[in-house]
């Protein structure tokens, strides 16, 4: 895809690099057609590099470096079979994600959205029971994935008054636990059906597909929200929107879709949903520090040397 002009013209002076100006989706097809002939791919979160396309790609091919944090776009096991390094772009958009998941919690807690509309329709008046919202202050907060964006939004949330509860696969250790006064729930289950919401922050993997399901929204509690920064695939995008529908949750907050750009149309009918165009790490800071990484992840293998943003699958 295309990138920032600053990183392909930095990219165009150190590699012999072939770049995508008109900003095309490409198909599985013109990938490894495009490919020919090249050491890497800089592929971004939009191309699907799965098992059949990766088993295609031209032996040349010795790096896959992902401009995201994420990598769900890419079959890890097909490509450590096939010795092509995977690189992602971690740390960089921590805060930018951050921002957005707390941006979705106020938005989802406050009625933004509504509010949003009725000032810009001049459709309003004041009144003491006007669209009334939750205040975050005090409310059970559930971090499923604590991982470096998982404990950024915990950050912030403490700064609001909430308390911070958790579900990964390790427990923190005990100094950022204190410093966060996290708790620590092994069971997802058990923490969904407790906290008022619920915010995800772990990777997209095979693990986490449609980690919150039918039988996890069931559980939540009919005053909660469910916000996802994350990956649309961990949520059951149908089943959530027949509880946001039903009224079983409370609202929702989403920057990510399970079939981007498309976005189940009944969702967007929803008065209780703030939704983003997945824009977590949109932020001038984020993405040219992305471009920064991507870069020196393939100069680094280009080189002979380990990259330094390797992504080893981790589970949360
Ligand atoms: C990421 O880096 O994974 C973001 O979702 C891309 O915007």
């Amino acid at each position: 895809r295309r990138l920032l002009r600053s990183c392909e013209d930095k990219a165009g002076k150190i590699f012999d690099a072939k770049f995508n100006s008109n900003d095309e989706l490409h198909s599985q097809e013109k990938l490894i057609k495009l490919s020919e002939g090249c050491d890497g791919i800089l592929s971004a979160l939009t191309d699907k590099l799965d098992a059949a396309t990766i088993n295609k790609l031209p032996e040349s091919i010795k790096i896959l470096s992902n401009f995201a944090v994420g990598f769900g776009n890419i079959d890890l096991d097909a490509a450590k079979k096939r010795n092509i390094i995977v690189t992602n772009t971690p740390d960089v958009l921590t805060d930018a994600t951050a921002e957005i998941g707390i941006l979705l919690i106020l938005g989802a807690c406050r009625r933004a959205p509504e509010g949003i509309e009725a000032a810009k329709e001049s459709n309003w008046k004041w009144s003491a029971d006007y669209l009334i919202g939750k205040q975050l202050t005090g409310t059970r907060l559930g971090i499923l994935g604590m991982g470096r964006i998982g404990q950024a939004v915990a950050r912030r949330a403490k700064g609001f008054g909430m308390s911070i509860h958790y579900h990964n696969r390790n427990k923190l250790h005990s100094e950022i636990e204190s410093e966060l006064e996290a708790t620590w729930w092994e069971s997802l289950d058990q923490m969904i059906s407790r906290m008022d919401i619920i915010s995800i922050n772990c990777p997209h993997t095979e693990a986490t597909h449609h980690m919150i399901g039918s039988n996890q929204l069931n559980l939540m509690q009919k005053h909660s929200y469910l916000v996802n920064t994350s990956r649309g695939e961990i949520v059951d995008e149908k089943s959530m929107t027949d509880h946001l529908i039903s009224g079983s949750i409370a609202g929702a907050g989403l920057d990510v879709y399970e079939n981007e750009p498309k976005i189940d149309p009944r969702l967007k009918k929803l008065k209780n949903v703030v939704l983003l165009p997945h824009i977590g790490s949109a932020t001038i800071e984020g993405r040219v520090a992305m471009g920064e990484k991507v870069i020196i992840n393939i100069k680094t293998v280009a080189d002979g040397h380990t990259p330094p943003d390797l992504v080893l699958e981790t589970l949360i």
